[in-house]
């Protein structure tokens, strides 16, 4: 898959502009603060419709009221256009004209590899869920859509369990026991499917000890309806569902050793970067092509073997944009970032 063109509109600090992009190794270089991760974000954004922005006035250009973002993407099965629209509050997403709702987007798919990535080793679980989610949100519109209903669940159950007068929760748990017991299933297929990936992208760049990934999940499909009244007192208490795929983890080790605990710096960034690959490596195989690579800050990457399996990684796919302080040799096209503008 590829970006033929980029326009935006009122999307952060991004000139209004229309970029138009060839295949191959996209090298984007300019100083701090240009706008290069702001120009892969909104590409990310328009592609797949994630974004971990707290606010969605935080992508709007401040003192404007709206943004707006349009791809014009050629896929092996043909072309597409994808436009989101940014207002106060609220996203409204086309393919090609049509009003979709965001979990239905899977026309696009990007993957973005970033410097912060290594904070999915060494930071908490929350940042391991967000990983897995948003890959199986890519890989399966059912998976989007089921998480999107186990939340508003939640959300209701937590209401209720903080409410002054005690419900009963009977309908509560059935629903969130029934969706979170599908996301868990769906959780397990992609990390079994995941580890095996990731550990051979591990190998390949020069990781001599053994990466292990594993769910640590709360509870099982199989109990959750029981392990949910075990604990009612306990969730009273602290007027929340203590147990559920958003307590889960996807633990990750090395040599045994949990990561987050014992990882060096350098380590967690080359198992974030093997994460990444296998990232892309699913998606490969979910849309028979390669996502557009989105790699961020490449020259940030100091260590000569991952400095090479990035630039290897870009040089694979179709096509990939990558930023940095520096240009990336023998790129297809040498853009300039600049105050927001691309030239
Ligand atoms: N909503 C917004 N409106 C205007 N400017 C913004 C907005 N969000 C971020 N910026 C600006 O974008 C710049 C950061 O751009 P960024 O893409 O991170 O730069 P870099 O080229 O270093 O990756 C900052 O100067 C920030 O002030
Ligand atoms: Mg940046």
């Amino acid at each position: 898959m590829r970006l033929r063109t980029l326009t935006t509109l009122h999307y952060r600090n991004l000139a209004p502009s229309d970029l138009a992009f060839p295949a191959g190794v996209v090298s984007i270089a300019g100083p701090n603060g240009a706008g290069k991760t702001n120009l892969l974000e909104s590409v990310y954004l328009v592609c797949t419709g994630l974004t971990d922005a707290a606010k969605l006035e935080q992508l709007v250009r401040r003192g404007e009221r709206e943004a707006y973002v349009r791809a014009d993407l050629l896929r092996i099965d043909g072309e597409s256009r994808l436009e989101v629209g940014l207002g106060r509050g609220r996203r409204a997403y086309k393919v090609d004209g049509v009003r979709v709702r965001t979990n239905a987007l899977l026309r696009g798919s990007a993957v973005w590899v970033r410097p912060e990535d290594s904070d999915l080793v060494l930071g908490s679980p929350g940042g391991r869920r967000a990983f897995l989610d948003a890959l199986l949100s890519r890989m399966s519109a059912r998976y989007a859509h089921q998480l999107a209903l186990y939340e508003r669940n939640l959300a209701q159950r937590n209401a209720a369990l903080r409410a002054e007068e005690r419900h009963d929760l009977g309908v509560w748990d059935a629903g969130v026991s029934s969706i979170g017991s599908e996301i868990m299933a769906l959780r397990r297929r992609v990390s079994a499917r995941l580890e095996p990936l990731a550990r051979e992208a591990h190998v390949a760049l020069g990781g001599h000890k053994d990466l292990r990934l594993s769910l640590v999940e709360t509870t099982t499909p199989e109990s959750f309806v029981q392990d949910l009244a075990a604990r009612r007192s306990e969730e009273f208490a602290r007027g929340s569902t203590v147990i559920g795929p958003h307590r889960d983890d996807l633990a990750i080790s090395l040599d045994g050793l949990p990561s987050g605990d014992y990882a060096s710096r350098g380590e967690a960034r080359t198992i974030a970067l093997a994460l990444r690959k296998a990232e892309l490596d699913l998606l490969t195989e979910r849309y028979g092509e390669p996502p557009v690579l989105l790699v961020d800050d490449w020259a940030a990457e100091l260590d000569p073997s991952r400095r090479a399996f990035l630039l290897d990684l870009a040089r694979s796919v179709p096509q990939a944009l990558v930023t940095g302080t520096e240009d990336v040799p023998n790129a297809s096209l040498h853009l300039r970032a600049h105050e927001g503008m691309f030239s």
